[in-house]
């Protein structure tokens, strides 16, 4: 079956920057289509016994009135995004519909009637979709040398002259014009306008300070060139920004920052809670809290803790083994850190794709805080973890969703949950 080339009517958009078809009742998850196309798609992946089908679109037979000539040559062939061959417009409808559906599903949720149906906001700063990307790890191909990026679901490095949606330093840094003797090469660009290579695993330990501008916060932040920051240049602010107008923070309130990064929250929570408040960061990359630690210098009245967010709260750890959640002999309870407060009156979380999982939400909805600000790369963990805060007394009271990854599937959202039993929200 893999390599048949069938024909589709294309239906709705999927989470995973594909659209779903139907070929003889089983779901085919197409990539490079549009809802309402008809195509011929090549079977990539799966059998007449699987419970799905993927395939990837070879022609197009009825297009969508959305559909546009791909910008890059590599569209298509490259892993790294989704959704070149859409309008940009229709790239952020299509996002939108993404979180209606998975807040649908999984939290059993009607945006609509609550009356936050999702719009996917442009980040400021973006005209066309490209040349926004400021962090990219090119993939060398062990055979050639060649540095490029990887094929979709697959090791095979595809070589690229530049990539369009990198920023303009790192396509200056022209590192896919020659040969390397590494496994990848990592490229950053600053918001300053510094570029830094990393080449790998030779300077994996190697640290390198980098600082970022924020403007929301009129700062500069420390971390290391290969620690998490958001990749689009004008996410941080706009994030920033967004969290500050939903929390509302009140001078002598107690903020909570978890999987705080380099606390980029905890500093704008420091500055509104000001020296009578309190602000506590959890992160558990070692790295990120020491610049944290820098950060925050400024604001006696913060706290760095050390550690997972799990750990702390002393609940069975939240993670994914290939694709799985591990088996349950290994989610062990823990005792919570005397260090981590028993109230709080608003907290920020930004996790990892994963999500905080329930055992982690259900801890942060006992510190009874007034509001929550959740920060989501991966929309279906959002709205699993929605469902465990009402679940847990708190109420869906804001989302606003970000289009910080044009050109692929991927989407930002902030939402607010606050206690269901106060007026606030
Ligand atoms: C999406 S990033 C957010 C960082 C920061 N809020 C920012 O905006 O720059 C997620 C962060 O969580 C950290 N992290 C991942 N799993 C964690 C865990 N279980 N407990 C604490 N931190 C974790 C990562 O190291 C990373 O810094």
């Amino acid at each position: 079956m893999i390599g048949e080339v069938v024909e589709l009517e294309v239906g709705p958009v999927a989470h995973g920057g594909h659209c779903i078809a139907r070929l003889d009742g089983q779901v085919v998850f197409v990539r490079h289509a549009l809802p309402g196309e008809r195509v011929l798609a090549r079977i990539t992946e799966g059998d007449a016994g699987r419970s799905f089908l993927r395939a990837d679109v070879v022609e197009v037979r009825v297009a969508s009135p959305e559909r546009v000539r791909p910008p890059c040559p590599h569209a298509g062939v490259c892993g790294g995004c989704d959704f070149q061959h859409v309008t940009l417009a229709e790239q952020r409808r299509l996002k939108a519909a993404v979180v209606r559906e998975q807040f649908q599903r999984l939290a059993r949720l009607d945006l609509a009637e609550l009356g936050l149906d999702p719009v996917v906001e442009p980040v400021p700063g973006d005209a066309d979709g490209l040349g926004w990307r400021t962090r990219v790890e090119f993939a060398v191909d062990p055979a050639t040398g060649v540095a490029g990026l990887r094929r979709h679901r697959s090791h095979e490095v595809v070589p690229v002259e530049r990539c369009l949606i990198a920023s303009p330093g790192i396509t200056e840094a022209a590192v896919t014009d020659r040969t390397w003797d590494a496994d990848s090469v990592e490229v950053v660009e600053t918001s300053h306008g510094q570029v830094v290579v990393t080449v790998l695993p030779s300077q994996a330990r190697r640290e390198r300070r980098i600082v970022e501008r924020v403007e929301a916060l009129d700062t500069d932040l420390a971390l290391d060139a290969r620690g998490f920051w958001q990749v689009h240049p004008g996410a941080a602010s706009t994030f920033v920004d967004a969290v500050l107008t939903m929390l509302d923070p009140q001078p002598g309130e107690r903020a909570l920052d978890l999987y705080a990064g380099v606390g980029l929250f905890a500093v704008a929570l420091a500055e509104r809670v000001g020296p009578l408040g309190q602000v506590v960061a959890v992160e558990s990359d070692g790295r990120a809290t020491g610049y944290a630690r820098e950060n925050l210098a400024g604001h006696r009245q913060a706290l760095v803790l050390d550690g997972r967010v799990d750990d702390l709260f002393g609940v069975p750890r939240h993670e994914r083994s290939g694709g799985r959640r591990r088996p349950a002999r290994r989610r062990r309870r823990g005792v919570r850190s005397p260090l981590l407060p028993h109230t709080a009156s608003v907290v920020v979380l930004d996790p990892p794709r994963i999500g905080a999982g329930a055992d982690v939400v259900r801890a942060i909805a006992a510190l009874g805080a007034r509001a929550v600000a959740y920060v989501a790369c991966d929309p279906a963990a959002l709205a699993r973890d929605v469902a465990t805060f009402q679940e847990s007394g708190y109420v869906l009271a804001g989302l606003r969703c970000f289009d910080a990854f044009p050109m692929t599937h991927h989407v930002e959202c902030v939402a607010l949950l606050t206690r269901a039993d106060s007026d606030a929200g």
